[in-house]
């Protein structure tokens, strides 16, 4: 390929990206996900990369803590992460963002995952890795969420039931007509591959 060509197919993709980080950020949905307490950096950052994979508008952490990067791999650019030192923050966050808490809790007031009803605009906050979530928390969200489990083991890993939970009230949006571009980037089996390929920033 000539200079002037590779240049020009350079500029395209680099149009074709902006474009598409333009329309991610107007897409992005009025729902957070918050993370109370967390030492586990990787689980940080895999919260970060559901965020971004579901469009939500923002990750919130409570607690001075480090974050793995690694796991989020990338989607940290394009997520806005808000760090809070404590509960107090946490409240008037929540207020000022108008969140209505969604606790996602082992937890005798839990409403099972299957029957969940979810408030508009939902922050879904996960626990700490050991000791979950505050009680005081619990009795303050609109309604704590609890994902049935069958096995020996009795939790989950919070990412991964931070994700669940975060596309169980997705797939009810869907369910009512009520999420925006639905599609999520499923192909049409129809159409080919896009021209210049998938615009894909990285992969793992
Ligand atoms: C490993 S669990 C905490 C385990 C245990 N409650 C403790 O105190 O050590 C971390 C977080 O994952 C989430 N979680 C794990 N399993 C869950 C489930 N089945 N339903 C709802 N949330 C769950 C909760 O947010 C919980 O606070």
């Amino acid at each position: 390929m000539s200079d002037l060509k590779h240049q020009l197919a350079m500029e395209r993709r680099l149009a074709r990206r902006q474009r598409r980080r333009e329309e991610y950020h107007r897409g992005l949905r009025p729902m957070a996900i918050a993370a109370w307490n967390i030492t586990k950096e990787h689980n940080v950052g895999s919260l970060v990369r559901t965020a971004h994979a579901a469009a939500a508008a923002e990750v919130v952490l409570v607690g001075e803590r480090e974050w793995n990067v690694e796991a989020a791999k990338t989607s940290e650019l394009y997520t806005t992460v808000t760090q809070l030192a404590d509960i107090e923050a946490f409240r008037k966050h929540l207020e000022s963002r108008r969140w209505n808490l969604v606790a996602v809790e082992l937890d005798h007031r839990a409403v099972n995952l299957f029957d969940a009803e979810y408030p508009e605009r939902p922050c879904f906050l996960l626990g700490a890795e050991v000791g979950g979530l505050p009680g005081e928390l619990l009795d303050e969200a609109e309604m704590v969420v609890q994902i049935p489990q069958w096995g020996l083991v009795p939790s989950l890993n919070l990412a991964i039931a931070g994700s669940i939970v975060v596309y169980d009230y997705l797939g009810k949006l869907h369910g009512e007509a009520r999420l925006n571009r639905p599609d999520g980037g499923l192909l049409d089996q129809n159409a080919g591959e896009p021209e210049g390929g998938y615009d894909v920033d990285h992969k793992g």
